[in-house]
């Protein structure tokens, strides 16, 4: 009976336009019709911020956002970034709505931001990407990406299949490397080439660590990084990311990441 008077005040309050009343009878509805989900924190601040949210439809529509968290995630990180020296790269670029985002933070800073995609979607999935994804899945077109990151002349685009084109920045180093691909083996290609490459105080930060739909991303990561002295940081938006530290331990000696030798891809 006490649940119902407060249900019944809720509707009122929502009825005449109380937001937090809205989002407590969302909570609830949702609650009952899908309990896995739990609703986050009434009023976070990143929800209202309007020029971010314009910018991420500008490329992303207005039908979805199921990535404008880890948008805003990549957005704040990009920042730590900022201060460290090195290009940054994206592996799986979509229409580039993560890569605007990187753009628009280095802009001016001398970085060249290195785009690698295959243009024609996901590679093959292997058995241990599960059945979510198929051959070709997001492909999107290579002069659209163009066109939607037109206004940063310092981007360079590697066209081909993961780990194909990685050789064209071997001697480069890197402040902020994203890697959204999805699946296991092109993860791990791309970790394995760019984490001996990240600066100190690098970061690398991985889209589809925390997603059943992926899970051979999250196993990449995990044994990519198992004898590694840094751990993934696993984010409630399902990304994982790591910042390569600032020493590492190699043969008795402490040696800053940005001393170690390059290799190249075999
Ligand atoms: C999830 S989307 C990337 C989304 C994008 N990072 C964003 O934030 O909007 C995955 C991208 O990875 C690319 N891709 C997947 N597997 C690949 C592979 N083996 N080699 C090259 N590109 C690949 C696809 O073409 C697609 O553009």
């Amino acid at each position: 009976m006490t649940r119902a008077i407060t249900a019944l005040r809720m509707v009122v309050r929502a009825l005449r336009g109380d937001d937090s009343a809205r989002y407590f009878l969302a909570e609830k509805l949702t609650h009952a019709i899908y309990p896995a989900y739990v609703f986050s924190e009434y009023g976070r601040e990143f929800l209202r911020d309007t020029s971010f949210k314009a910018r991420y439809e500008s490329l992303e529509g207005t039908s979805n956002y199921r990535s404008l968290d880890r948008k805003y995630v990549l957005d704040q990180l990009v920042q730590l970034a900022c201060l460290v020296d090195g290009d940054t790269a994206e592996c799986g670029v979509l229409r580039g709505t993560s890569s605007l985002f990187l753009c628009e933070r280095i802009a001016n800073s001398g970085k060249e931001h290195h785009v690698f995609d295959s243009f024609e979607g996901l590679s093959e999935p292997t058995a241990g990407d599960g059945s979510y994804w198929t051959k070709g899945d997001l492909a999107v077109d290579e002069a659209a990406v163009r066109a939607n990151l037109a206004a940063f002349d310092f981007v360079r685009y590697h066209r081909g299949w993961i780990p194909e084109r990685f050789e064209d920045v071997a001697d480069r180093r890197f402040s902020f490397v994203h890697v959204d691909v999805d699946l296991e083996q092109p993860t791990l290609d791309s970790i394995a080439f760019f984490y001996p490459r990240l600066s100190s105080g690098g970061i690398l930060l991985c889209d589809d660590y925390g997603f059943s739909t992926c899970p051979g991303a999250k196993r990449a990561m995990d044994e990519f990084m198992a004898d590694k002295p840094e751990s993934v940081v696993h984010l409630p938006t399902g990304q994982g990311f790591v910042i390569r530290a600032s020493t590492v331990p190699s043969g008795g000696r402490a040696v800053a990441a940005h001393e170690q030798p390059l290799r190249s891809q075999p």
